[in-house]
């Protein structure tokens, strides 16, 4: 695991933590609009989707709507942390056999055994754990287990110029439930941006891309693999 690596991982062991996280996360609501959206359009681009992996998915919610909106699809579910993997056992139990869980470092990726010709793969609030040319390296691995004209889905937190950091955060508690995520945990600051996200998806080959939604600091980048 890379240094980066074990930094995002380390607290999410901690099943008191990461169950504590679960339980407080208010973002929850405000997330279900993207991640329906990102589900459908892939239904509507990709109608045969077969395989869609979620990866640091954490109690499953991303994999969920997908797999609510492509009946026919199965899911791989991937995280590192073990608390986690329980979470989502009972979170996604209503899918069956359609969901199989895999334990995953998502700075090793490519050496995780997940097979390639992915028709989808999504992550979200997870890579902004990763500086610069992490998620460089991050977003080719996914772009290397993707089928020709696969999705590269991002749902996550970047970091904006500092006159719109002062502008966004002295908004944001007017439409953001107090307290946020929940118990802090490790980010990489300073925060990828929007223009880092649009540069590493054109590094990995994926340059038919767009930030599909916005909310305050969270954006969802959805990008096509050229086939
Ligand atoms: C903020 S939670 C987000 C969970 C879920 N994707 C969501 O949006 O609800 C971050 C997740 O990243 C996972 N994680 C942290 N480091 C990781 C790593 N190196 N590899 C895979 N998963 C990791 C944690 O275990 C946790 O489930």
């Amino acid at each position: 695991m890379s240094t980066q690596g074990e930094q995002a991982t380390r607290q999410w062991q901690d099943r008191q933590f990461a169950e504590g996280w679960v339980a407080s996360d208010r973002f929850e609501d405000l997330l279900s609009l993207p991640r329906r959206m990102a589900a459908a359009l892939i239904a509507q681009e990709r109608p045969e989707t077969s395989v869609v992996l979620d990866v640091a998915s954490g109690p499953g919610a991303f994999l969920a709507a997908l797999l609510d909106e492509l009946p026919a699809a199965r899911g791989i579910w991937s995280d590192a942390s073990q608390a986690m993997a329980d979470e989502a056992r009972s979170r996604l139990a209503r899918f069956g056999d359609r969901v199989e869980f895999r334990e995953v470092d998502m700075t090793a990726l490519g050496a995780a055994g997940v097979p390639a010709g992915l028709d989808a793969i999504v992550t979200s609030r997870a890579a902004h754990h990763l500086d610069r040319s992490e998620l460089g390296r991050f977003y080719s691995q996914c772009a290397e287990l993707l089928a020709p004209g696969g999705w590269l889905v991002n749902l996550d937190h970047i970091g904006p110029s500092e006159v719109w950091d002062r502008r966004l955060r002295a908004l944001r508690p007017r439409f953001v439930p107090a307290g946020g995520e929940g118990p802090k945990h490790h980010h990489n600051y300073p925060l990828t941006s929007v223009a880092d996200h649009l540069e590493a998806y054109a590094e990995a080959g994926v340059d038919d891309v767009e930030v599909v939604w916005r909310g305050f600091y969270s954006c969802l980048f959805m990008g096509r693999k050229a086939g």
